[in-house]
């Protein structure tokens, strides 16, 4: 395709290259990551993921060797060759990543699709060609991580997927080859090396990973330009890190989000809503948030009430507040064609939807009956449905949810020739359908932003690379399937290591019937996703942590409890997790990638560094064996320290999720409370596992972005564990009322002396632990 390289040109940090038949760029954005770009479709790059490239100013080496042109980082060596084959090496001359050089070899498929097809089986079949296509050897021990959302195991390894936004309502299962995000982004694990690749293309696109030949694996899209970064580091943290710095962080949401959700198509009218946050509080369950479906608004108009079932929603939504409730109002994209409807008139008349090729305002069917799609992909159409978010804001809502944004309508996609603006560059469906839920929830963020100034709360079903800038997302509608539990760990940690790091699923499953023992184990896992959210849909029986029996409402509470005990620990993830780029889920390999034992771990996973969840999964188990990692780990529930690196066998009886704490680790736990800022927190426990260890503890309002001139307080613990323990314990920035006292609860019992500052300490004994009180001041605790 692009033949024989006959010239190139090097300017700072980009090497031209002129192919007989094409034009090449290798672009050094820093030593460890490469862009790759041929202007096949646009000259230039246009990311709808990446706002800001920062080219770093480094040293590149070009030097033409007789068959190739090398380039050198102080990292990596870049090796072009005729055809724009590209291989990625280390400097230490290690091979990375070589380009195939022979044409793809599908394996051989015996028998005759359409007999198969007559019976109605859904036949794989010999993949396309792409327009697009970059073929990678394997060499025999990759194992593939990330590609967002998607069915299946952790590894992708052997497995072949599509990136098309999809909202496909069967049941999500293994041969689904794209639900609704696409994260075109992968990491490439080996023996003794990893990298990741992220192709930032927004067509139709298409990943391989060894399904059609386990020679090799490819990515390929229908359109647009090849334009991929290769992201090198050390290890897959760095490759995370390296990647989120070129898409962006999952920034420090409101702490009530991390709080407990409650929801259901469709809590409505308002007397149902006041009685499910009744519930809540009569039945001793914390509870920040409940939300609203489709059905408060006015004929499924966005941005109306219904003004029957919600004759004053402003007062409704105010005492709720009062009451601790917080408000999330769901809003589609579809906007109902309708005269004199202010919306409809006003995106009209400003040319903010889509059209067909003939110009006409593109209409299909969603909720409203017909209806017209904002072209998100215009600067205009965003800031005006940014402003549109002042209408629910100024009612008292607190966050909003997006759905239906893949765009879905319920005639499938929108067809591929629906025009849309694009910023000037007029295109079709084909390459915004990717990005139409990411730039809805653009707009919707900045509206919030703009319109409340505290951190905005979205929640998106579709999305795009990069979308963790604005919003969190949920992973659409599963059902209450033991199934779709299983599948909820691999999907939610894939999603985590391709850069969304605030993702949950629908607790108890959206559709069909959930039964009592599955919303039992399913909230110990929600427990420890970042959106804590029970959702169901309509017609299915309710789903409320009530609605079964007292000992399912007894499990629902104590982990719920248990998810407001750790929000500190949990808001200091999102905290440091907005600089680093690390999620708060982590596959085991996130931390432990030299053991090849926990590379396939599909049913447990950490919680930050310092917490590891092994849940049960299966209807009916009351037993399962652990993995922990090297070092020690202190059983969560019994306080039993064991040995890592080797299985353990845990009972874990209807109400036990197996949790496992880092030795060495200071986990913060709030008190007992109802909801975020019900009470002012003047002392804050300390549990501690003893070890080596450190933690940093961060303080704000926990709303605005106040913490962003400073205005937050920041302890630093260091922990050293010998003869006797000893904590340091620093202020290092002290911008915000902090706590007036720590209570440590320090997890060993054979507890004799306990000093601050060298003053003694009265201290008291539990079981497994003594507990002990520090004013919250800078000094040192020494516990022998
Ligand atoms: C879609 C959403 C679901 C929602 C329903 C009604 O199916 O995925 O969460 O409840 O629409 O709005």
């Amino acid at each position: 395709m692009f033949g024989k390289l006959v010239n190139h040109r090097v300017e700072k940090n980009k090497v031209y290259l002129d192919f007989e038949n094409n034009k090449g760029i290798v672009e050094v954005i820093n030593p460890l990551v490469i862009n790759i770009f041929s202007p096949l479709k646009y000259q230039q790059h246009y990311s709808r993921a990446i706002e800001e490239l920062n080219i770093e100013n480094c040293s590149i080496a070009v030097e033409n060797k007789t068959s190739y042109l090398e380039i050198k980082t102080n990292h990596l060596v870049v090796k072009v060759y005729d055809d724009f084959k590209v291989d990625f090496y280390k400097i230490d001359g290690t091979i990375l990543c070589e380009d195939l050089r022979e044409e793809r070899r599908p394996f051989l498929r015996r028998g005759t699709v359409s007999v198969a097809e007559d019976e109605g089986h859904n036949v794989e079949k010999d993949f396309d060609r792409h327009k697009i296509e970059v073929v990678k050897k394997m060499f025999g021990d990759e194992k593939f991580y990330g590609l967002g959302e998607k069915t299946g195991h952790l590894n992708k390894r052997g497995s072949y997927y599509e990136m098309w936004n999809t909202d496909d309502p069967s049941p999500h299962v293994e041969s689904h080859k794209s639900l609704y995000k696409s994260i075109p982004f992968f990491i490439n694990l080996r023996e003794d090396s990893v990298f990741g690749i992220f192709f930032d293309n927004t067509f139709k696109s298409y990943f391989d990973m060894g399904k059609e030949n386990s020679e090799y694996y490819y990515f390929g899209a229908d359109d647009g330009n090849l334009d991929y970064y290769f992201i090198g580091g050390e290890c897959v943290k760095d490759i995370l890190v390296n990647y989120t710095e070129l898409t962006g962080k999952t920034p420090l949401p409101q702490m009530w989000t991390l709080g407990f959700h409650q929801s259901r198509w469709s809590y409505s009218p308002e007397s149902r809503v006041r009685e499910i946050a009744k519930n809540f509080r009569e039945k001793d369950i914390p509870c920040d948030t409940i939300h609203l479906d489709i059905d408060y608004m006015d004929d499924f108009k966005v941005f109306t009430w219904d003004k029957n079932r919600f004759p004053d929603e402003k007062k409704a939504l105010k005492e709720l507040k009062e009451d601790g409730f917080k408000i999330v109002t769901i809003i589609d994209p579809g906007v109902k064609k309708e005269k004199n409807y202010p919306i409809y008139e006003e995106g009209l008349k400003n040319n903010y939807f889509a059209t067909d090729k003939d110009g006409v305002t593109y209409v299909n069917k969603v909720w409203p009956g017909n209806s017209v799609f904002p072209d998100f992909s215009d600067a205009d159409t965003r800031s005006w449905w940014a402003e549109n978010q002042r209408i629910m804001l100024e009612s008292g809502v607190s966050g909003i949810w997006n759905d239906m944004n893949e765009p879905a309508s319920f005639n499938g996609p929108l067809p591929d020739d629906v025009q849309f603006k694009n910023e000037g560059r007029g295109t079709d469906h084909r390459e915004i359908h990717n990005v139409y839920g990411h730039l809805m929830s653009k707009a919707t963020f900045e509206g919030i932003r703009k319109y409340s100034g505290k951190r905005p709360f979205v929640i998106t079903r579709a999305a795009y690379a990069g979308t963790q800038k604005y919003s969190t997302v949920w992973t659409g509608d599963n059902q209450s399937f033991w199934e779709h539990l299983r599948m909820a760990i691999p999907m939610l940690l894939n999603l985590s290591i391709s850069g969304i790091s605030f993702c949950g699923t629908d607790v108890g499953g959206f559709s069909f019937d959930c039964t009592s023992e599955l919303l039992s184990r399913w909230v110990q896992v929600g427990c420890f996703t970042p959106l804590f959210r029970n959702h169901s849909g309509s017609y299915t029986r309710d789903q409320e942590p009530w609605a079964f029996d007292e000992q399912t409402l007894d499990i629902n509470r104590k982990y719920i409890k248990l998810r407001y005990k750790l929000l500190p620990y949990i808001y200091d993830l999102m905290w440091s997790g907005e600089n680093s780029g690390l999620p708060v889920m982590r596959p085991l390999l996130l931390h432990y990638e030299k053991d090849k034992e926990v590379h396939e771990i599909n049913d447990e996973f950490l919680f930050g560094e310092n917490i590891l969840v092994a849940p049960i999964l299966e209807q009916g188990k009351t037993v399962r064996t652990v993995y922990l990692p090297e070092g020690k780990w202190i059983d969560y529930w019994t306080k039993e320290v064991l040995e890592g690196g080797t299985y353990v066998i845990k009972k874990a009886p209807l109400d036990i999720c197996p949790i496992y704490i880092k030795a060495g680790s200071i986990i913060p736990n709030f008190p007992e409370q109802n909801y975020v800022g019900e009470k002012e927190i003047d002392q804050l426990t300390l549990d501690i596992y003893p070890g080596d260890g450190s933690y940093a503890h961060f303080v704000d309002d926990k709303e605005s972005y106040n913490y962003r001139n400073g205005e937050y307080t920041l302890y630093e613990f260091m922990m050293n564990d010998g003869k006797e323990t000893v904590i340091n314990l620093n202020i290092k920035q002290n911008e915000f009322k902090g706590y007036e006292t720590f209570k440590i609860a320090y997890n060993e019992a054979s507890v004799k002396e306990v000093y601050f500052n060298n003053n003694k300490l009265e201290f008291t004994k539990q079981d497994c632990s003594v507990e002990f009180v520090i004013p919250a001041e800078k000094g040192t605790i020494i516990i022998r």
